[in-house]
């Protein structure tokens, strides 16, 4: 019998949340707003769900967005037809064979990206994605330069190299309630008075700021908003203060593992390594087959809650490689064998297992561990 730990992937709930967060952004247009068009973010792995199952499951998404060539030809080999942005454009000038071949649309954020554009030989113009740096300091082009790259991807418009150029940026504060003002005022200087689409929304920015998703740019001849939307397609809020469940989004990931064996511990006796538990009372005590090496934070304190029989109980000292240990006290009847839900469908939320070790959700979704068996659930 393979070791009891599993991750399992809800397709439903994929596709539950990439309806409710279209749903959200799409509601109440006015006439001078049109539908966003959706790039479903499926990088690092589909935040650890899988290439081939975040395919399967954003079938409706406008585009998927990631960063690796091989996820790129991952979604191509199961029969993906639409488009494909790659979020940090292409790495050096031979990875535009690729670009051709998977029909791929870049970011260009740097310039020697577009010196390698204008020495490829293309069989067909391509669609690329100029990205402005607004304050997040990492990827694109500072204001004092946008214009500049844009009017060489428009020479290279005219040499029949590039077909489409879309203006995007990313932002650094958009969960903030305020976090989008300075760099969309930055972004629109820049941008506002050349051609072409825009994409600029995040999941923080398309649920907190859904205006942005929705507005036209006036110079786009009708082209739709493409936002991109990652977090909040699998189940985790963008946000400290606002639940995944407050926008109706649903658990896409659990991670489940079982009672392995129990102990009595008398009250005072410490649990686990460096005894930073100690009993206050008579306990029964419960080890489960998942520890830091599983993807489980080892920085989770005493009393971060666990699933059980449909209940919370609480993790009590530290978490180890390969074992954990919860309070089964008052849960008499739970035995060796007994399912035990780290986080995800009748557990508590990753965000709340995240918030609770001093992390995100983010980072424990992508960090399931690959030696943890994934199944994947149709409902
Ligand atoms: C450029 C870009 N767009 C969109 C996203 C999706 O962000 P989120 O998962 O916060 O929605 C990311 C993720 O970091 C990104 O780097």
């Amino acid at each position: 019998m393979p070791r009891p730990i599993l991750a399992t992937i809800h397709l439903e709930a994929l596709k539950h949340n990439l309806v409710n967060v279209r749903r959200y952004i799409s509601a109440n247009l006015s006439l001078h707003e049109t539908a966003p068009s959706i790039w479903a973010v499926i990088k690092a792995n589909a935040y650890g769900h899988g290439i081939e199952n975040a395919v399967l499951a954003f079938a409706q998404a406008d585009g998927l967005a990631m960063l690796d060539f091989d996820e790129a030809a991952r979604c191509r080999a199961v029969g993906w037809c639409k488009p494909l942005l790659m979020l940090e454009g292409f790495f050096q000038a031979a990875d535009l064979h690729e670009v051709e071949r998977l029909t791929l649309t870049p970011v260009v954020h740097r310039f020697d990206q577009i010196q390698w554009l204008g020495q490829h030989m293309f069989f067909q113009p391509i669609d690329v994605y100029l990205k402005s740096n607004t304050g997040m300091q990492r990827l694109g082009f500072v204001a004092a330069d946008y214009a500049l790259a844009f009017k060489q991807l428009q020479a290279l418009q005219a040499a029949g190299k590039v077909r489409h150029i879309t203006h995007m940026t990313h932002f650094a504060c958009a969960d903030e309630p305020d976090g989008t003002n300075l760099p969309l005022r930055e972004f629109d200087n820049v941008t506002s008075h050349l051609p072409g689409g825009e994409s600029i929304c995040n999941s923080a920015a398309s649920l907190r700021h859904c205006s942005l998703a929705k507005r036209l740019r006036p110079r786009a001849e009708g082209t739709p908003n493409w936002v991109r939307p990652g977090i909040c397609l699998y189940g985790s809020s963008p946000f400290s203060d606002l639940t995944a469940a407050s926008f109706s989004l649903k658990p896409t990931l659990t991670l489940s593992a079982e009672v392995i064996a129990i102990q009595q511990v008398k009250q005072g006796l410490g649990v686990g390594y460096g005894h930073r538990f100690i009993a206050p009372r008579d306990m029964r005590i419960g080890i489960v087959s998942c520890g830091y090496a599983d993807g489980y934070p080892r920085h989770a304190p005493d009393f971060t809650p666990v699933g059980v029989q449909g209940q919370l109980t609480d993790l009590v000292g530290r978490v180890s490689m390969d074992m954990l240990t919860i309070d089964l006290t008052d849960l008499p009847s739970v035995q060796v064998g007994t399912p035990v839900v780290l986080w995800g469908q009748n557990g508590p939320s990753v965000d709340t297992v995240a918030q609770q070790a001093g992390t995100i959700g983010y980072e424990l979704l992508c960090a399931v561990a690959p030696r943890v068996k994934h199944q994947v659930s149709h409902v």
